[in-house]
C-alpha cells in the first residue's frame, strides 16, 4: 500500500473566513484528499472521493434525510452523513402493507475527519481510525488509479466525472 500513516495532529486548512466564503474546499493533507464543508454554521471535513466509485463529492447536495444531514454524491446519488460518513437509503419492506419507505443505515462509508478553530483558523486531524471504512480505496497513488477506472466507465455511461 501506498497510504501514508496519518499522524493525528491538526493541520491548518485555511481561516475561517476564507472557507466560510468557499463554502467548499478541497486540501491535501498528509496525503488524503479532503473536502471542507461549511454548512449551516457548521464545518465538516471527509474524504474527497465517494466511497462508491470515487467520484468527487465537492458539487453534491446537501439534504436533511432521516433525520441527518447528508451530501448526495453526484454520480449515482448515494447519500451519506455529513457528521460521520454513515452511508443512508430510502427502502420499504416488500411484505410490508401499504407499503412504508424509511431510511436505513449501510454503517460507516466515508471517512470523516476532526475539524478544530483557533483564533480564526481551521485545522484539520486526520482519522485514526484502524478500521478499514470503503472511502480509504479511492485515497493515494492505488485510489487515484481506481478512481480513473471508474472515471472511464462514469465518462462511458455519460455520468458526471
Ligand atoms: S454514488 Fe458516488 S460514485 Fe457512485
Amino acid at each position: 500500500m501506498d497510504k501514508k500513516e496519518p499522524t493525528g495532529e491538526p493541520q491548518f486548512v485555511g481561516t475561517k473566513e476564507e472557507l466560510i466564503t468557499a463554502q467548499r474546499s478541497c486540501r491535501t493533507i498528509e496525503g488524503r484528499d479532503i473536502l471542507i464543508i461549511y454548512n449551516q454554521g457548521v464545518f465538516y471535513a471527509l474524504d474527497a472521493w465517494c466511497h462508491h466509485a470515487g467520484a468527487p463529492l465537492l458539487t453534491g447536495d446537501i439534504e436533511e434525510l432521516g433525520g441527518k444531514l447528508c451530501l448526495i454524491c453526484p454520480r449515482h446519488k448515494y447519500k451519506m452523513a455529513l457528521a460521520d460518513g454513515e452511508g443512508v437509503y430510502k427502502a420499504t419492506k416488500p411484505k410490508e402493507q401499504p407499503p412504508i419507505a424509511r431510511w436505513y443505515s449501510k454503517g460507516i462509508k466515508q471517512r470523516t475527519h476532526a475539524v478544530t478553530e483557533t483564533e480564526g483558523n481551521i485545522y484539520v486531524a486526520l482519522s485514526l481510525s484502524k478500521s478499514y471504512i470503503d472511502s480509504d480505496s479511492f485515497q493515494g497513488e492505488d485510489g487515484k488509479q481506481a478512481r480513473e477506472m471508474k472515471n472511464a466507465e462514469a465518462r462511458r455511461d455519460g455520468l458526471p466525472v
